[in-house]
């Protein structure tokens, strides 16, 4: 009954990471490539939840987040390409959801309680109600299918019993049940100098971190400065329990060469990291130099990135308005 869609987004709340890139922008490019139609978006209604940022630095964000994505291969051809704030009908549909939506709901959620920490009381409300914009973001599409990593599996439970309490108070069957398509934990990329954190970039702190825009040398110098052990790699996945700093390394050299990790420790097992450390680097760099290139290419004409999210925003809103439509009707309104 309902189209196959994808619907996801990031924040432009920062400089991607190659965490974003490995664990969602790749999936997103997949997807496009199946039997879906694939919408693309840059939330940047949720990239303030957690403080207001600068204006000029938003919408720079929002511009190095749509050219990382095109760069990466998502084509404004094949996919629908949007800025959040662009499409109104997501607030739209966000502010029905804050109202279907219940308290007790809300407060079980373990990002905003991670997030907000002990200051509950001095964090936006924004933030609070941000998974029932998030629920609205994939409905206003009714999408079928949601690419996101493991940490967003709660919100993506709490918009499938959103729609349901819609469906069920009003008698219809009008929202439905999206999936989540979540990665496992080989593309989960940590930190490369704490492996038990994520790199991720809303941690500014992390100079580690690995930036879509970074150069070779750059790339190369942060992969040669990653904390390792003395040990020479294992050539069997079990020789990476305890070793999170190692496995991360071969994970990241596993997804950047399509290989699973068995083998490729079939091919380094026995190296020292003094060789390994150098391959990884080279294939980063392969990999992603050309999309860093070309996303320096794309952030020299902003005003062609604007006529994108422009030419985007009017196809979303084909999709958008009729459904805010009807959900206006089914309410009375
Ligand atoms: P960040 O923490 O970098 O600000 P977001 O919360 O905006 O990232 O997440 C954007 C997408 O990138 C999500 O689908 C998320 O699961 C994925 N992602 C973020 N960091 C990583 C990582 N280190 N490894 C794998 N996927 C990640
Ligand atoms: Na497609």
């Amino acid at each position: 009954q309902f189209t196959p869609r994808v619907f996801s987004g990031i924040q432009p709340s920062g400089g991607l990471t190659l965490g974003n890139y490995l664990g969602a922008i790749r999936r997103f490019v997949q997807m496009q490539e199946e039997d879906y139609e694939t919408v693309y978006c840059m939330v940047d209604l949720h990239a303030i939840t957690a403080k207001l940022l600068d204006p000029a630095e938003l919408s720079h964000n929002t511009r190095e987040l749509a050219a990382g994505f095109i760069a990466s291969g998502l084509s404004p051809d094949k996919s629908i390409l949007i800025n959040q704030s662009q499409v109104p009908e997501h607030a739209q549909l966000g502010w029905i959801f804050n109202c279907v939506a219940r308290m007790g709901w809300m407060s079980r959620m373990t990002q905003f309680k991670d997030k907000a920490g002990k200051n509950a009381e001095k964090v936006s409300l924004g933030l609070f109600g941000y998974p029932a914009l998030m629920a609205a973001d994939i409905l206003i599409y009714h999408a079928t299918h949601v690419p996101v990593g493991e940490d967003q599996k709660q919100h993506l439970e709490l918009t499938r019993d959103i729609a349901a309490k819609f469906n069920h108070d009003y008698g219809v069957d009008f929202f439905p049940m999206t999936e989540p398509v979540i990665e496992g934990a080989a593309t989960r990329v940590m930190s490369l100098r704490d492996g038990s954190k994520k790199m991720s970039k809303s941690d500014p702190s992390d100079a580690s971190r690995i930036n879509m825009t970074d150069d070779a040398d750059t790339i190369a110098k942060k992969i040669r400065k990653a904390k390792t052990d003395p040990d020479a790699l294992p050539s069997e996945v079990a020789g990476l329990a305890d070793r999170p700093e190692a496995r991360n390394l071969i994970n990241i050299y596993a997804a950047l060469s399509d290989q699973s990790v068995d083998a490729v420790l079939r091919d380094v097992g026995g190296q020292q990291f003094g060789t390994f450390k150098p391959a990884l680097a080279e294939l980063a760099v392969a990999k992603l130099g050309p999309i860093s290139e070309e996303m320096a290419r794309l952030m020299a004409d902003p005003a062609e990135i604007d006529r994108i999210l422009a030419k985007g925003a009017g196809q979303a809103r084909e999709i958008t308005a009729p459904i805010l439509k009807r959900t206006y009707e089914i309410i009375g309104m």
